[in-house]
């Protein structure tokens, strides 16, 4: 098994499949930069399906166990299932996953299903419609998101987990809605912590609300208990409702940091591969990949990376900050 400098191994793979997406979240991709003019990648850049299977047949064979589908916005790349298709039957991947806004969800579910996809994680920041609206920056409702999130839950992609991001004073006295729209559901919320992910979101630490507090405020209407991690190195710590009702989590990027046990590898949509969410620099295998390398040849690319990697930049967060780290966008790796 491959590990890095900090005796991390390579367990999960986290593919951008497109750097486009429906909505303009003000977090990631503000509508004021990312307007209609704005040129993403050309095709020619973006990694063909069967480059992306290829590298994570390799990916596999080095101990990868679990890949994530990412954006941008995942469904908004044509075809999609087939490449689920493509990836579901690699050996040694347990778990395949997928990161979604859920507006295209519901007209999709069941053909990923049939795909092969295991589970799907929707993001929901609010279902206060003027406050979901203003966040996801196109104004679009919660509708078809929670049709989404409904067909799916039929169509069997659980276990479903709806993914929101908490930013003080916008949709944070909404946290309590969300928890209760859910609890009983078997639907897992999980509230993250506002991330200064990127460089163009205008991040400051004074808006981010500590998943413990988010914690609080639930269980004083609701009462909630820790549980233990489901997997070691499990990003969102658990919390169950003491009725029995359910669970919520919450992902303490910049309060509690977890960089320590941190196994995800991140490829971006023109096959970069990043070894951190707050990385600058990526390493390149699509070049050699088209240029004719042999899958030893790009493991070994893969594993030189992965031995190389130090990185651990939440743990790092006020000095990097302070030294005006370059970052890559959110929506080229998909968070
Ligand atoms: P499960 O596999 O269901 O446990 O989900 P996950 O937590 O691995 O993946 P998910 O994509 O749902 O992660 C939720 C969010 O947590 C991401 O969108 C990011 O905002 C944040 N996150 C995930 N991984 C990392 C990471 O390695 N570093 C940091 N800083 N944030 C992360
Ligand atoms: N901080 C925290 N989470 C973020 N996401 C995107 N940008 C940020 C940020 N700056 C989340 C999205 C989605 C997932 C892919 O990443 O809301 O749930
Ligand atoms: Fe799109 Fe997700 Fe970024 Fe929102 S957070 S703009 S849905 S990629
Ligand atoms: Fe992993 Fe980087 Fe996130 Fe730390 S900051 S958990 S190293 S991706």
């Amino acid at each position: 098994m491959v590990q890095d400098t900090l005796g991390r191994l390579l367990r999960d793979l986290r593919v951008s499949v497109t750097d486009r997406c429906n909505f303009r979240c003000f977090y990631c991709m503000p509508a004021e930069v990312y307007g209609d003019r704005y040129e993403f990648l050309p095709k020619e850049e973006v990694l063909t399906f069967e480059e992306i299977a290829r590298l994570a047949h390799i990916f596999a064979r080095l101990g990868t166990t679990k890949i994530r589908l990412t954006g941008g916005e995942p469904l908004v790349r044509r075809d999609l299932e087939k490449l689920v298709a493509m990836l579901a039957g690699i050996p040694g991947v347990e778990d395949l996953a997928l990161t979604t806004n859920g507006f295209l969800l519901a007209q999709q579910a069941q053909a990923l299903k049939e795909a092969g996809l295991k589970r799907v994680t929707v993001s929901l920041d609010s279902l206060d419609n003027t406050i979901f609206g203003q966040m996801n920056g196109r104004g679009f409702t919660t509708e078809r998101v929670l049709q989404g999130i409904q067909k799916a839950q039929e169509v069997g992609l659980a276990p479903i987990k709806v993914n929101a991001v908490v930013v003080r004073g916008v949709n944070d006295h909404t946290v309590v809605d969300l928890a209760r729209h859910f609890k009983g559901t078997g639907i897992v919320v999980r509230f993250i912590e506002y991330m200064d992910a990127g460089t163009r979101n205008g991040w400051r630490p004074e808006q981010v609300v500590p998943g413990q507090d988010v914690i609080g405020r639930i269980s004083a209407v609701m009462p909630l208990e820790p549980i233990a991690p489901a997997y070691p190195g499990e990003v969102a710590n658990r919390y169950r409702y003491k009725d029995g009702s359910g669970e919520v989590g919450i992902i303490t990027a910049v309060s509690a940091p977890f960089c320590g046990d941190c196994t995800r590898a991140r490829l971006s949509t023109e096959g970069k591969l990043y070894t951190c969410l707050f990385a600058f620099q990526g390493h390149d295998l699509r070049g050699p990949l088209r240029a004719g390398a042999s899958d030893e040849q790009l493991a070994s690319l893969i594993v030189g990376t992965w031995r190389a990697r130090s990185d651990r930049y939440s743990e790092l967060r006020a000095m990097q900050a302070a030294a005006g780290a370059r970052k890559i966008e959110m929506y080229q790796i998909g968070g």
